[in-house]
């Protein structure tokens, strides 16, 4: 009986890593160390300092940052962009004033501005809306570890161009490894030294990739750093409360329980 279920359990097992690799074929995600994974990681100011360069610099053209207010590129945990940055960067888009109906230029309090003119997907949320699990089958550990794949994956669409392109229908798509049908509409954005970080690192198409990609986690998950450290510290002070919680036991009952023999 035992052994039957040990057999089913195993061929069980086989079946589903057989598959879940042969799902993996198709699509091919390289795993970036971002230096925000890991139970103790945060954001690196500078790189999404770079990768907001990037969206406004590119990808805005096409996609929308909707769900995003302006002002929040000051915030701790964030860019930091200083007080007066973040206005001056506010002038760049143009909004439509609630109250007035009427067009102005954006202040910090305003969302950046959707953009679907070019069919391009909003990407505020993406990271995660793209979060896959890579793990060890069902387990979690990787998810815990290396992140949730978000990131990773637009890493990997936005370096997965194999320069290959086909027309149908009237419309143009450019062979991706990383895309799920393996052909994407959108052109490919990169191109080496398209923008010119302050920083002075090589804007490469693999650098400027994962610096988007940061900003993007971002974007889709602000307050990462701080929920890190709370967390952290919830399980400092449980640690302590459970020590002293079993101290205290053992002293109650110490009257009872008498010294003890061996
Ligand atoms: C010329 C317009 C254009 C630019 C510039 C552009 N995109 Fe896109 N993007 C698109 C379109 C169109 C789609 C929808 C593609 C599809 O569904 O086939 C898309 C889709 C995406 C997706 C979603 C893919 C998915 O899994 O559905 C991501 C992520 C993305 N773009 C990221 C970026 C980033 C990051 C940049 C800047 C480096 C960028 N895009 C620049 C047009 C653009």
């Amino acid at each position: 009986m035992f052994r039957k279920i040990a057999i089913s359990a195993v061929s069980a097992l086989a079946i589903t890593t057989g598959a879940a690799f042969a799902a993996g074929e198709a699509k091919h995600i390289e795993d970036v160390d971002f230096s925000f994974q890991g139970p103790f990681g945060t954001y690196d100011q500078m790189q999404l300092q770079r990768g907001l360069q990037v969206f406004t610099e590119v990808c805005s053209a096409c996609h929308g940052l909707k769900f995003v207010p302006i002002r929040t590129l000051a915030d701790a945990g964030g860019p930091m962009l200083p007080e007066d940055q973040v206005r001056a960067y506010a002038k760049n888009f143009t909004v439509v004033d609630k109250d007035t109906g009427e067009e102005r230029e954006a202040v910090p309090t305003d969302k950046f501005p959707a953009n679907d003119g070019a069919g391009a997907p909003d990407l505020s949320l993406m990271a995660k809306a793209r979060a896959g699990f890579s793990g060890p089958y069902g387990l979690g550990i990787n998810q815990f570890l290396k992140g949730m794949g978000g990131p990773e994956y637009i890493h990997a669409l936005l370096v997965g161009y194999t320069g290959e392109e086909k027309t149908e229908a009237g419309e143009t798509f450019y062979e991706n490894t990383a895309f799920s049908t393996g052909w994407i509409k959108m052109v490919p954005p990169l191109s080496d030294d398209q923008v010119t970080y302050a920083d002075g690192t090589p804007a490469t198409v693999d650098q400027m990739s994962m610096d988007v990609s940061a900003f993007l986690m971002w974007t889709a998950e602000p307050h990462l750093n701080a929920r890190k450290e709370a967390g952290f510290k919830a399980i400092l002070l449980l640690g302590l409360l459970s020590t002293l919680l079993y101290l205290t036991n053992k002293r109650i009952w110490a009257g009872v329980k008498g010294p003890k023999k061996a």
